[in-house]
């Protein structure tokens, strides 16, 4: 199967930006490991960060021509904002399970509501980079249990 890790703005500094919020892991470090992971599991895995909700949306679209499986996001700081990008993945109909290295839940009350939540198949936060694994883990056993 086909996967498509998408990363919202600002993750493209990870490593370097609030390390104690965000870990000390970088964007390609991550992304590389999930790529291993889904190649051992015999399952082809891509990846975009983009600090543009249009190169988002038009990435979503792209998607379904594609014909990609399953998408994770973490959409960042659009996650609160983007009306858009959630209706880019409801209008591809491909699965999604979204992610935040920390818990949304226990910072900024601006944080705590999300545009994908309840469209979501499901949501993991507060877990670090481990929480990236942990939805492509859990979006190859959708796939491979169907
Ligand atoms: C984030 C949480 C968001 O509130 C924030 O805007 C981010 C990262 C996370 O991974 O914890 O940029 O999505």
């Amino acid at each position: 199967a086909s996967l498509l890790v998408l990363h919202g703005p600002n993750l493209n500094l990870l490593g370097t930006r609030e390390p104690g919020v965000y870990g000390a892991v970088t964007l390609e470090q991550i992304n590389q490991r999930l790529r291993e992971l889904a190649s051992l599991r015999g399952h082809h895995l891509l990846t975009l960060q983009s600090n543009a909700e249009h190169e988002l949306i038009e990435r979503i679209h792209a998607a379904r021509d594609e014909a990609i499986d399953f998408i994770i996001i973490n959409p960042a700081a659009f996650t609160h904002t983007s009306v858009a990008i959630r209706d880019a993945l409801l209008a591809v109909s491909i699965p999604f399970i979204e992610v935040h290295l920390s818990n949304v839940h226990k910072r900024e009350p601006f944080r705590h509501h999300s545009y994908f939540s309840d469209v979501a198949e499901g949501v993991i936060c507060g877990l670090g980079a481990k929480g990236y694994e942990l939805a492509l883990d859990a979006a190859l056993h959708r796939i491979e249990h169907p």
